[in-house]
């Protein structure tokens, strides 16, 4: 995700921020960018690229100031480039601003913007803020920067972590904060505020936490941070309610400090994955019961005269696939069918122009999907792919598509990104399912209502983190395991056997459970446990049968089931409850506990488990 760093005090702010960025170049970002006051003026650089480059440009330049701004930026709205890299300035140059998050009606403030006469030199999100907060300079003249900065976020729907520096009110940084974190630094005469931790711990120890909805202006002698008074928080009017907030201490290194704590990026991500889902939601909702998604609207009356729809991709983004087509089958009553994109590639598939080709990819750049997409595009199919980093081969060679703006992810071992496409999936079906009279009202308003309910529940089942420890230290003595699903929990009990094998080098294997009888139940014995995935759901007490069949040949058993079930405890040697849902979206919820189960395997064997032996992040070789 993108990083914000900032500094203002008595030194020479350009090393401090460029120190800032390095330290925040583990989140992963495609370009950077600084702005500084000199006293006089805003000077700017910015480049696609490493934060290396934007180095080697400034040693070209001798510039230094008491403050300045600078972020790492990764795509998401506009492919990477030098001017899509933040920061990003108004009209005259006057007002820079880095900003990480996303504003939801950016296209509407955009049009609006330009009609106003502003011009824009990017495609992003971000370079909107800035002529926003032009405007209050326009119509008042003089005001104060912060207050510049309220009145323009009135007007923004979405997220935001945000750092602002200008001209007409030099010597301050205006920080606001909705929905992306924002860390104030407190040094020796010298303020920061960064997106992260990592970028402030060289200078200070000492932070505030800035919560949603809360600003601050800092200058070199002082920091104020307020709240908006009035019903909605950046709303209403422009007054400002001082706050007192405690100083927190870090006592992390940087190391700790990119991780927020964590011993493992794997364990981070697992716990980022319900902002993984809130994020693939944002603004895509429809109260009225249905999904609005920008990316497809210029193919959309190809998509839905779509008679066939085969989705295809690898390793976990499969398995991802695989829940998507009872998605498309239930909610759109479109045909589907899921091919490894391996398989796909050399398949001689059958294509007409009916068929829509899903392309499911964390890293857009995968080489079999990439392929598979290229030979689906030959044959005359309309390609969608959904992919989480922005500007990606697979994104840009797609006729459309969904971004999951799940954020990068670092370890290996695919967690969150599992979560959002299994968010971008339901969205895409259910917009389907809709357009084409297939989900009802109360359907459609159901599945809305409880894909926003969803975060809080994830939430609750990271909060057993502790118990699955324990079931995973109680487990780590067996070498094999197999894990049984069915329905929408057969792709899950596939991911969790994956993510078991490939961090915990454990050998596990999933199955439908319904196949269990027509082979791997030799395989049972003390020695060989299974965890079963058995949430209320219509094939509940089918699972329970294979249970039982596991019980009678001395198998153990763990089993993934729902809050409140009785029956489940006296026949599994161990039980992981989850939270209530609807059947299409356990294995949101599901697919947890069976990620923190090989976390801690992998974690208890000391391995490194965020550079599992033998993998890539990112497979672009056949
Ligand atoms: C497993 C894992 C891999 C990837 C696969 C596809 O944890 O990460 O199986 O899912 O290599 O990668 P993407 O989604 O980048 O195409």
């Amino acid at each position: 995700m993108c990083g914000i760093v900032g500094y203002i005090g008595k030194k020479n702010a350009l090393p401090i921020v460029i120190d800032g960025l390095k330290a925040l170049e583990y989140r992963g970002y495609d370009s950077a960018g600084v702005a500084l006051w000199d006293g006089v003026k805003i000077r700017f650089e910015k480049t696609a690229g490493r934060v290396s480059a934007l180095e080697s440009r400034l040693s070209r330049k001798s510039w230094s100031g008491k403050s300045a701004i600078a972020h790492t930026r990764w795509a998401t709205h506009g492919k990477p480039s030098d001017r899509n890299a933040h920061p990003h300035a108004d009209c005259q140059s006057g007002i820079f601003v880095v900003h990480n998050g996303i504003i939801e009606n950016y296209a509407e403030l955009r049009e609006a913007l330009i009609r106003e006469g502003h011009s824009f030199l990017s495609e992003t999100d971000t370079e909107i803020l800035a002529h926003l907060f032009e405007r209050p300079f326009l119509s008042a003249g003089q005001i104060f920067l912060e207050d510049a900065v309220l009145e323009g976020l009135r007007h923004v729907n979405g997220t935001f972590g945000l750092a602002v520096i200008s001209k007409h009110d030099p010597e301050k940084i205006v920080v606001a904060r909705r929905g992306s974190p924002i860390i104030l630094g407190i040094g020796d005469g010298e303020y920061l505020v960064a997106s992260d931790a990592s970028a402030v711990v060289g200078i200070t120890k000492n932070v505030i936490y800035l919560h949603d909805n809360e600003a601050a202006v800092l200058t070199p002698s002082k920091m104020e941070i307020f709240s908006t008074l009035g019903g909605s928080a950046f709303g209403g009017n422009l007054s400002k309610k001082t706050l007192q907030k405690p100083i927190d201490k870090i006592d992390w290194d940087i190391s700790e400090a990119q991780k927020s704590g964590h011993p493992h990026f794997m364990r981070k991500e697992i716990f980022e994955g319900p902002s993984a889902l809130e994020n693939v939601l944002l603004g895509r909702l429809l109260e009225e019961g249905s999904a609005k998604l920008g990316g497809i609207v210029a193919v959309r009356d190809r998509l839905l005269q779509a008679k066939k729809i085969i989705i295809s991709a690898c390793g976990t983004s499969y398995y991802a696939g695989l829940v998507g087509k009872y998605y498309f089958e239930e909610l759109a009553k479109i045909p589907a069918s899921v091919e490894y994109a391996s398989e796909f590639r050399y398949s001689n598939p059958v294509i007409d122009p009916d068929t829509v080709a899903i392309f499911v990819s964390q890293s857009g750049e995968t080489a079999d999907t990439l392929e598979a997409l290229r030979e689906a595009k030959k044959r005359g199919a309309l390609t969608l792919g959904v992919v989480n980093v922005v500007g990606s081969t697979i994104a840009r060679e797609s006729d459309a598509g969904i971004y999951n703006h799940a954020g990068p992810e670092i370890g290996v071992a695919s967690t969150k990104a599992f979560i959002s496409q299994l968010g971008a999936l339901v969205l895409l079906a259910l917009f389907l399912g809709r357009e084409r009279g297939a989900v009802s009202d109360v359907l459609g308003q159901k599945l809305v209502m409880e894909l926003k309910a969803l975060p809080a529940k994830m939430k609750k089942v990271l909060a057993g983190d502790a118990g699955v420890k324990k079931l995973a230290e109680k487990y780590s003595k067996y070498k094999n395991f197999l894990y049984l699903g069915r329905k929408y929990n057969f792709p899950v009990a596939l991911e969790g056997a994956l993510k078991l094998k490939e961090i915990s080098y454990r050998h596990a294997e999933g199955y439908a459970s319904g196949e269990m009888k027509h082979g791997p139940i030799a395989l049972i014995d003390e020695n060989f446990p299974t965890v079963a995935l058995a949430p209320k759901d219509p094939v509940y007490e089918k699972i329970l049968s294979n249970i039982q069949e596991i019980k009678a040949r001395n198998g153990r058993v763990l089993a993934v089931a729902t809050e409140g079930d009785e029956k489940i405890g006296k026949l599994a040697d161990d039980v992981i409850f989850i939270p209530q849902t609807l059947e299409m979206l356990t294995p949101i919820l599901s697919v947890i506990p069976l990620q923190l189960f090989a976390y801690h395997t992998a974690a208890l064997l000391g391995l490194d488990v965020d550079k599992p032996r033998n993998l890539a992040k990112s497979v672009t070789v056949e």
